[in-house]
């Protein structure tokens, strides 16, 4: 394909911008390690101003273990509520419309000192963990959907290299000589409020997805004319309208006369436009210059032959263009096909909401794969290590735990880039499966490490080299490919029904994790990380022989592989008419 796997200014810009959510996620997931002590001490402070007396130790244990894991729950209501934005507003409003979170959660959290109040505090870590539950869908929507399928692995690993960013620059901050003092450390916190600047400025800069552009602006649009069809004919009255249909041309002249309403529908498989002159509106002043020179409303020359419009809250882009600047060239036929083709498939499928994801045959066993890989990451147990790494490296006998913990944090965004340069040559399966057993056998060190370090000292040096390529090897697949595989593993109908439910599942196993992880090890003392080697080499046996690889196609190729094993392959739109008939939809529509 031309214009395929080429890496455009514009398409940088865009993952650029929208990865700068990512980065929020992994800020806040790092930043509350490191600065412990000293938020505690304000929470006595402020405890004891209030009651006259010290706060009680198990107080203030549960008050941290709230401030702590509550942001793991502002993450499951987050991205839980993706599919409510992304399709009713698109996905860069989306994540601009989120960032008003992220100035209310720095806010909470940098002021909270100054107000005397942890409740602040614990209030802006839920927020700002419902900011990252939402970017955790967004980010990845976005890029999966603005990338050519040749680098979708490569620039969704973006989304990852983003987190693992924000959480070294978390780790880096939070020294005491920088941000991690008793004065200092509201500003560590409300730091979230410069990248939500950051992106606000440059999001308006960016596209839209070409391909929710096309393919739901399209279905909108549907809905919408025929909703104007009903309002036309019982308004005759006031309003004059007249249909052109794709063999009209309208000139300048026209179009500078009449008002406008522009609307976009579907016909014989065909999308094409439908203008209406009303005489009641002025719509036509609204339309961006670019619009119409794009289209010229001739469309005999016009490239709305293979692309719509969408409605008016899209801002009246258009795909065509939109793609145009993404690939860098005029020739994005393949691509508008391919968009083509998913949008033919989605008229068959409707929308599909969380509870038919489940019920449809069709669905179940992608968003199984979903779900699986998504646990696959958050157990096998990688953020024991960045919650925990300090008291982890501390048991473990090594002096400056603090530094490990960045050691951990350079060989956590090092080999995030190494997957970034071999995922699309080595395929996602390859390296899930890599990444799993790696961190099974690094696992397996550690506990060896960490139950002779009494008869051994150098098992120190050990147990450091295990952690290190625990996080190295997670890095190489399971971190970065469970949040972008979702977006690959399902058309735009059933996408951001999936990635909430695939969010969800991680965020939950992320909390439980966090909350559960110290008290299992209390039990387990240096034996803890044998229960995520066993569920390690679980995942590493379902990822054999359940997760395909989705290098190189396209979305509708791997939806295709999907109701082929379901069963349904050799008609390929049997589950979704099946799925239709559910719903008492006629599949033909
Ligand atoms: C992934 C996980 C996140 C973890 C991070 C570590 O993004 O989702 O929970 O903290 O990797 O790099």
């Amino acid at each position: 394909m031309e214009g395929d796997g080429k890496v455009t200014p514009q398409l940088m810009m865009a993952v650029g911008t929208a990865v700068i959510g990512s980065l929020q996620f992994g800020y806040n997931t790092g930043v509350i390690n490191a600065p412990q002590n000293i938020i505690e001490s304000f929470y006595n402070e402020t405890w004891s101003s209030r009651f006259s007396e010290p706060i009680p130790q198990t107080t203030l244990t549960a008050l941290w273990s709230l401030s702590v894991a509550i942001f793991s729950v502002g993450g499951m209501f987050g991205s839980f509520s993706v599919g409510l934005f992304v399709n009713q507003f698109g996905r860069k409003n989306s994540m601009l419309m989120a960032n008003v979170l992220a100035f209310i959660a720095a806010v909470f959290m940098g002021f909270s000192q100054l107000a005397a109040s942890y409740e602040m505090l614990i209030i802006g870590r839920f927020i700002v963990g419902l900011y990252s539950g939402l970017s955790t869908g967004f980010v990845p929507m976005y890029v999966e959907e603005i990338s050519p399928t040749s680098l979708r692995g490569a620039l969704g690993t973006l989304h990852q290299l983003g987190v693992v960013i924000g959480i070294l620059m978390a780790q880096i901050f939070g020294i005491e000589s920088l941000m991690g003092n008793a004065s200092l450390w509201p500003l560590l916190l409300g730091f979230t409020f410069l990248p939500a600047v950051l992106q606000c400025i440059l999001l308006p800069l960016c596209p839209e997805s070409p391909r929710y552009l096309l393919i739901n602006c399209n279905e909108e649009s549907k809905a919408r004319s025929s909703e104007t069809d009903t309002h036309t004919h019982t308004h005759t009255h006031t309003h004059t309208h007249t249909h052109i249909t794709k063999h009209t041309i309208i000139n300048n002249t026209t179009l500078a006369r009449v008002k406008l309403v522009v609307m976009f529908t579907v016909l014989k498989d065909q999308p094409y436009a439908v203008y209406r002159y009303r005489s009641d509106l002025n719509w036509h002043q609204q339309l961006p210059e670019r619009l119409i020179n794009a289209c010229s409303f001739d469309h005999t020359s016009c490239p709305a032959h293979q692309c719509v419009f969408p409605r008016h809250r899209c801002h009246m882009n258009c795909s065509l263009p939109v793609l145009v600047k993404l690939r860098g060239t005029d020739d994005v036929s393949e691509d508008m096909q391919e968009m083509r083709e998913e949008s033919q498939q989605m008229k068959r499928e409707k929308k599909v909401t969380i509870a038919e994801l489940f019920r449809s045959p069709m669905y179940r066993q992608p968003i199984f794969v979903a779900i699986m890989l998504q646990l696959s990451q958050q157990l096998s147990g990688i953020n024991a290590v960045f919650y925990y790494s300090t008291g982890i490296f501390e048991r473990a006998g090594v002096s400056q735990p603090v530094y490990a913990t960045i050691g951990a944090g350079v060989v956590n965004t090092a080999f995030t880039v190494v997957s970034l340069f071999v995922v699309e040559r080595m395929g996602r399966r390859p390296l899930h499966l890599i990444g799993l057993m790696g961190m099974a056998v690094s696992a397996i060190f550690l506990t060896v490490a960490m139950a002779l370090l009494d008869q051994l000292k150098w098992m120190s040096y050990v147990s450091i080299a295990a952690i290190f390529s625990f996080v190295a090897f997670f890095e190489i697949g399971p971190g970065p490919i469970p949040w972008f595989i979702v977006a690959e593993l399902f058309s735009q109908g059933p996408r951001p029904a999936a990635i909430a439910v695939a969010g969800f599942s991680n965020w939950s196993a992320n909390f439980l994790v966090g909350m559960c992880f110290q008290y299992v090890e209390q039990l387990c003392g240096p034996y803890v990380f044998i229960i995520f080697t066993v569920l390690l080499l679980g995942f590493f046996v379902f990822t054999y022989f359940k997760v395909p690889e989705t290098k190189g196609r396209t979305f509708d190729e791997i939806a295709a592989g999907f109701r082929q094993s379901s069963g349904r392959g050799s008609d390929k739109y049997s589950a979704a008419e099946e799925f239709s008939t559910l719903r008492g939809d006629d599949p033909d529509l």
